[in-house]
């Protein structure tokens, strides 16, 4: 079990009630469960931008009539390799299509190949989760 230390921190008024009601709204018992929760996810983000290894999801929503859309998303994949474990592919209705691609690499790795997706003209929405097992980044303080 790790050391609880305790730290203060000086917050406008304003930003505190925006704070505070950000947190009610998310269901925090208390403001240091979701101080802890956003300094993860700092540290989290920065290890995304690193060499460590890390497995990643990526969701993305496409229109699937722009021209050589699919083809292209395919493309990137194939050249993506062994970094693409799976790839599952909903159609949503008659225009859209549903793609969640889970890979794993280096983050900077992940990072790239979800960007070549990205940045194609005709997805419309798409976000890259991407995690590791770190045992500092794990939930809590306690061991389970
Ligand atoms: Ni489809």
């Amino acid at each position: 079990m790790s050391q609880l230390s305790r730290t203060g921190v000086s917050l406008e008024d304003d930003l505190l009630k925006e704070f505070d009601r950000l947190i009610a709204k998310r269901g925090y018992a208390n403001r240091s469960e979701a101080f802890r929760d956003l300094i993860r996810d700092a540290l989290l983000s920065e290890t995304v931008a690193s060499n460590k290894p890390m497995v990643g999801t990526l969701t993305l929503v496409y229109d699937h009539h722009v021209p050589n859309l699919a083809r292209k998303l395919t493309e990137v994949q194939h050249a993506a390799g062994a970094r693409v474990l799976a790839a599952t592919h909903v159609h949503l209705d008659h225009h859209y299509c549903l793609e969640v691609i889970i890979m794993k690499g280096r983050g900077k790795e992940i990072q790239a190949v979800a960007d070549g997706m990205l940045a194609l003209r005709g997805v419309e929405l798409g976000k890259l989760v991407l995690t590791n097992s770190g045992k500092s980044l794990k939930h809590g303080a306690h061991s389970h």
